[in-house]
């Protein structure tokens, strides 16, 4: 029987796959036509051409399919696009798959990725957890609000052996969009210009280390006791935004950046990128919850349950995981 992936070619996708690779899995991909399968370079994947919006290509994908990874999905938060650009892929995509996976014979795990984004930030600086209410600040958190949803009603109704994962912001090998905020760092350091990074720096922000939620992913598939349950995966703790400066410029080699841009000009520049991004129809480089998770506790979250429940172990620390990373985007000639 196969494992099958939705959203392989993406960043966690790819290093899922690669992991169950080399547990020796037989993997199947559901992939667009235009998704650059050459970036999966695993002989033994099974590609099927299809679309999770298309409930007849999701039903070829899961033919012969014991174990379900649905990573598919519109993942980039926005402040312009509307609920609907996120709903026809996030939330009908869940639903086909798990409409086909009901008369589908013998499922063995359904593993749906949700996001952070369902719960919204803190609201009082304390960590998040699974009992915290579900306060989406964007469509993106919005529609995994529908997912999540869509989860229990068909755990509920049709006993599927679903468990649902929110992580936090995930970084790593791979991902393209950490490369700028590294970029932004390192010529801080060097060049001595004002970081826009303001406030003490003392406030916490959690972050799961890509190669450490996979492990998770793939704990919370093999586990019976997460059945129907939903789980944060972190890298096990709330990391200091300096410690986060510090180990980043410790990988670069360059010292500790000295100036950084005051708050109230941060929060004052965020405020009309937002109101031009919102006449011209685009995305801030720069938004006022940008400045949020900059100077309190925002995106910051408890993964005890998942340590209690499976035993959850994130090994790699934030050190290595940023080393590996900053490996990689040097090695691209990225940074
Ligand atoms: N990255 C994070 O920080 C983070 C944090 C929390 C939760 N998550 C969740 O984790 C999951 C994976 O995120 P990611 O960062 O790996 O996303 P990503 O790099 O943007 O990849 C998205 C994947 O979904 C596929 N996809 C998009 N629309 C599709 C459709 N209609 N039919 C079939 N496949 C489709 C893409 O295929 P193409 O290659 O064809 O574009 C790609 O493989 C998502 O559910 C996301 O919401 C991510």
């Amino acid at each position: 029987m196969y494992t099958l992936i939705t959203g392989g070619t993406g960043f966690i996708g790819k290093r899922l796959i690669k992991k169950l690779s080399a547990e020796g899995r037989q993997i199947k991909c559901l992939v667009r036509e235009k998704s650059d399968t050459s970036i999966i370079d695993f002989p033994d994947v099974k590609f099927v051409i299809g679309d999770v919006k298309d409930p007849v290509s999701v039903k070829l994908a899961l033919e012969d399919v014991d174990v379900i990874y649905h990573l598919a999905a519109r993942a980039h938060p926005s402040l312009i696009k509307p609920y609907k650009h996120y709903e026809e892929v996030n939330v009908l995509g869940t639903r086909n798959i798990l409409d086909t996976a009901i008369s589908s014979e013998g499922i063995k795990k359904i593993v749906l990725m949700s996001s952070i984004a369902a719960t919204g930030p803190s609201r009082d600086g304390k960590l998040l957890n699974e009992n915290s209410p579900l306060k989406p600040i964007t469509n993106y958190g919005i529609s995994k609000v529908e997912v999540e949803k869509i989860a229990s009603e068909y755990h509920k109704k049709y006993s599927l052996p679903i468990v649902v994962i929110r992580p936090p912001m995930v970084y790593g090998i791979g991902d393209k969009d950490w490369v700028g905020f590294f970029k932004m760092i390192k010529e801080a350091s060097v060049s001595g210009k004002s970081l826009p990074i303001p406030g003490s720096h003392e406030n916490l922000f959690d972050f799961c280390f890509v190669d450490n939620l996979v492990e998770g992913l793939i704990g919370a598939e093999k586990s019976e006791k997460t059945i129907g349950q939903t789980y944060f995966l972190s890298d096990g703790r709330p990391y200091k935004i300096s410690e986060i400066l510090s180990e980043i410029t410790k990988s670069l080699n360059t010292g500790y950046p000295k100036k950084f841009w005051p708050k109230w000009w941060t929060m004052t520049l965020s405020t009309i990128l937002e109101g031009i991004g919102y006449v011209f129809r685009f995305d801030p480089p720069l938004a006022r919850r940008d400045v949020k998770w900059m100077t309190s506790n925002y995106w910051v979250c408890d993964c005890t349950k998942a340590k209690k429940d499976f035993r959850y172990n994130p090994k790699i620390s934030l050190e290595e995981g940023i080393r590996r990373t900053l490996d990689w985007a040097q090695k691209q000639g990225l940074v």
